[in-house]
């Protein structure tokens, strides 16, 4: 059956969004946006360690999952941004199916967002501000590492490392098998614990990019 919440822009929506769902404090808001940049925010004040790391899921041509760990380096408007080697496992997992997931969780808040969306790539001239931003060690280490390929040793990688910095100078360029993928979301869910497991739960969902959402609380 289809579930109503899907629907974007119905009067059943307007009700379910205002009318029954509750969002007080930290998940009220218009926003879904916002609402997962003030809790970026609140984790940078509480988190020891990379608040901003989240769990990064991709499907292969053959549907086995996969998942691993990026930095989020942006929120924008419509879109949330994390860089890597586009050669990478995960990139061409992406290209592929054009579509991908993420969790953000923060153990001191107790907190979690999980986002389900479509990606495209980030090439542009804002990859190459934040590639510029990075220190010249991990640009040039961008340079010389083939993301999740074999390699014979970690000598050959730092050898590798030592080329690339004579031949690309004190200002490397962005390489072009490196860059950005905006990931932009059709499901957004706000988690928070809860006493005795009843956990508060807020879906954010919409049809397509840029339609309307629609949010409904779940059972923990
Ligand atoms: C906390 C943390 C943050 C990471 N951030 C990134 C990142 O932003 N980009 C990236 O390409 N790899 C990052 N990595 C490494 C990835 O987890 C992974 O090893 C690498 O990207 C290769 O993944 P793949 O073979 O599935 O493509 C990070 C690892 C950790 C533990």
């Amino acid at each position: 059956m289809t579930d109503p919440s899907i629907t974007a822009g119905d009067a059943e929506d307007t009700k379910t969004d205002t009318a029954d769902t509750g969002r007080t404090g930290m998940f009220a808001g218009d926003d879904p946006f916002v609402i997962a940049q003030t809790w970026l925010s609140e984790a940078e004040k509480a988190e020891v360690n990379d608040p901003n790391a989240m769990a990064l899921a991709t499907v292969d041509p053959q549907g086995l999952p996969n998942v691993r760990m990026v930095l989020l380096k942006g929120i924008e408007a419509d879109a949330f941004v994390f860089y890597t080697n586009y050669g990478s496992a995960k990139a061409q997992e992406i290209d592929t199916a054009g579509m991908a997931a993420f969790v953000l969780h923060w153990k001191s808040l107790r907190r979690q967002i999980r986002v389900r969306g479509h990606v495209t790539r980030e090439e542009g001239p804002a990859a190459d501000a934040y590639f510029a931003s990075r220190s010249l060690q991990s640009r040039l280490g961008a340079w010389a590492s083939r993301q999740s390929q074999p390699l014979a040793s970690r000598a050959a990688l730092m050898a590798e490392v030592a080329r690339q910095t004579v031949k690309r100078g004190p200002k490397p360029a962005r390489p072009p098998f490196w860059g950005g993928y905006r990931i932009v979301p059709v499901e957004i869910e706000f988690w928070a614990d809860g006493a005795f497991r009843l956990h508060d739960r807020f879906r954010w969902r919409r049809q397509t990019p840029g339609s309307r959402w629609s949010v409904s609380r779940l059972n923990p």
